[in-house]
């Protein structure tokens, strides 16, 4: 077989592989181009909800509590705490120095009442309380209103008091 005779059969074949590698192609860049505007679609179709959280909590009653425990109420990121001596009180979880959420470390022995809330961010430390151990936060956790309303716990996380008034003796 002279050259001829195989650059005669290479153009014969090429043509065959050059369809080939056209017809994929755009067989790829089709489906590309349906993927994207699928995804376009169902972004633009997707209802654009945005959860609003009421500010105020029905937490429960009374009898839901355990004394010396907290409770945590995720959507609301607060605390309601029945201390040992069966007050109640609710307590923000958002750290007052930038703003991350605090895990309150009960205490192995003596439970919640004698554990420490701490920031995982910086390191704050906060008592059972709410009040600042150690820094950077600048002050204690906010906290919130707690009433009994027809037999129900009612935290109103748009009222802040001080520690003084915060306990709910029932
Ligand atoms: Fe809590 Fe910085 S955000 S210590």
């Amino acid at each position: 077989m002279g050259s001829s005779d195989s650059e005669a059969l290479h153009e014969e074949k090429d043509p065959i592989k050059r369809r080939q590698f056209l017809v994929r192609t755009a067989a790829v860049a089709g489906g590309l181009t349906c993927a994207t505007s699928a995804g376009l679609l169902y972004t633009f179709l997707k209802p654009n909800v945005v959860r609003e959280i009421p500010p105020r909590l029905r937490a429960g009653v009374p009898g839901d509590f355990q004394s010396n425990t907290a409770v945590y109420f995720e959507d609301h990121r607060l605390y309601v705490v029945r201390d040992e001596r069966d007050g109640f009180y609710a307590l923000s979880s958002v750290c007052t120095h930038l703003g991350c959420l605090v895990n309150w470390l009960p205490d192995t022995t003596s439970g919640y009442m004698g554990g420490r809330i701490a920031c995982p961010c910086h390191g704050s430390l906060y008592s059972p309380k709410g009040n600042v151990l150690s820094g950077p936060a600048p002050r204690a956790l906010d906290r919130y209103r707690i009433d009994l309303v027809d037999g129900q716990l009612i935290v109103d996380t748009q009222i802040t008091v001080s520690e003084d008034e915060m306990l709910l003796k029932i």
